[in-house]
């Protein structure tokens, strides 16, 4: 029998964006990632199951990397350490995976360095790494997150816990997030982006008053992104029309895609999930809430 875990780290995915709040909104979900930290003579990743079967176990591996990273900022040496990881998280599908392999990495590197950083130190160092703030932050925070990250100054809100259910829709390819933001236009006509501006603005502020109608209707206000990458999502405009037809407050793509997110009245989630799978089979639909925890760690409990 494997011996227990010095501590074990959980993350949750997350959503980014919600429409016009590009790069900056984050909300984490109740899909979560654990990785199992023990002693090991060598850096080692062993992940549970086929999801993430393709993914790097020696130390190119993200979450050592960020591990690496964290030990370097601080001048400080780490050992190595073997991690075992099981997900729920679907890969490479908009969910913030490579997120939530950031947030256990600063995780991990705090505990094993003894560093005691502050959450304001996390999403910083997440930040930085990610190269953009919003699904790092809301991963290490949890809840609903809003986030100024441009040239590495750093402000971060976090509203109130939102009372709504979500659906996702997942396809069943994935999008690497370079190749999605490739397809972005590397301006924007000032019209364009103070009408996305207003947009975001009202958009949160209906957010932060619970007012989930009016922000789902701004969700779909979205002209950062959403028009360029949506040719790459199957039946985009049909599911959107139906989305309304059952009663959802809104839909966006979730993240850079191609997974959809959908935002409904608490308690929803499970019915409307199961009539869009039917309409739409080519997506697998996942039926869940928000998280109102970013990361944590849970300790081997001391020796008696
Ligand atoms: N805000 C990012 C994007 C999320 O839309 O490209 C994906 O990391």
């Amino acid at each position: 029998m494997m011996e227990e875990p010095l501590f074990s780290v959980a993350v949750p995915a997350t959503t980014a964006n919600f429409g016009p709040g590009y790069d900056s909104v984050g909300m984490a979900l109740s899909l979560y990632m654990t990785v199992d930290v023990r002693e090991s003579v060598e850096w080692n990743v062993h992940y549970d199951g086929e999801e993430y079967a393709d993914l790097p176990t020696d130390d190119t591996n993200l979450i050592i990397r960020t591990i690496q990273d964290v030990a370097g900022r601080y001048g400080k040496e780490i050992q190595p350490h073997a991690l075992h990881i099981t997900s729920d998280i679907p890969l490479g599908k908009g969910l913030g995976s490579s997120a939530t392999a950031i947030a256990a990495g600063i995780e991990i590197a705090n505990e094993l360095l003894g560093l005691s950083l502050t959450p304001q130190e996390k999403v910083q160092i997440g930040s930085e790494n990610e190269g953009h703030a919003d699904n790092v932050v809301a991963a290490l925070l949890g809840g609903v997150t809003v986030a100024y990250f441009v040239a590495d100054e750093l402000e971060v809100v976090q509203l109130p816990q939102p009372a709504i259910g979500v659906v996702i829709l997942v396809p069943p390819n994935v999008l690497k997030t370079t190749e999605s933001r490739g397809l972005l236009p590397r301006e924007l006509p000032h019209s364009v982006a103070s009408a996305g501006n207003a947009a975001s603005n009202v958009m949160l502020t209906a957010i932060a008053l619970g007012d989930w109608k009016l922000a789902g209707k701004m969700m779909e206000k979205d002209v950062f992104h959403e028009q360029y990458r949506k040719p790459l999502l199957n039946d985009f405009d049909h599911i959107r029309t139906a989305c309304h037809e059952m009663g959802a407050y809104g839909m966006t793509i979730s993240g850079a895609g191609p997974s959809i997110f959908v935002a409904v009245k608490e308690g929803t989630q499970e019915e409307i999930a199961k009539r869009l799978e039917t309409e739409f089979p080519h997506y697998k639909t996942i039926a869940i809430a928000p998280s109102p925890i970013g990361s944590t760690i849970k300790k081997k409990p001391a020796s008696q």
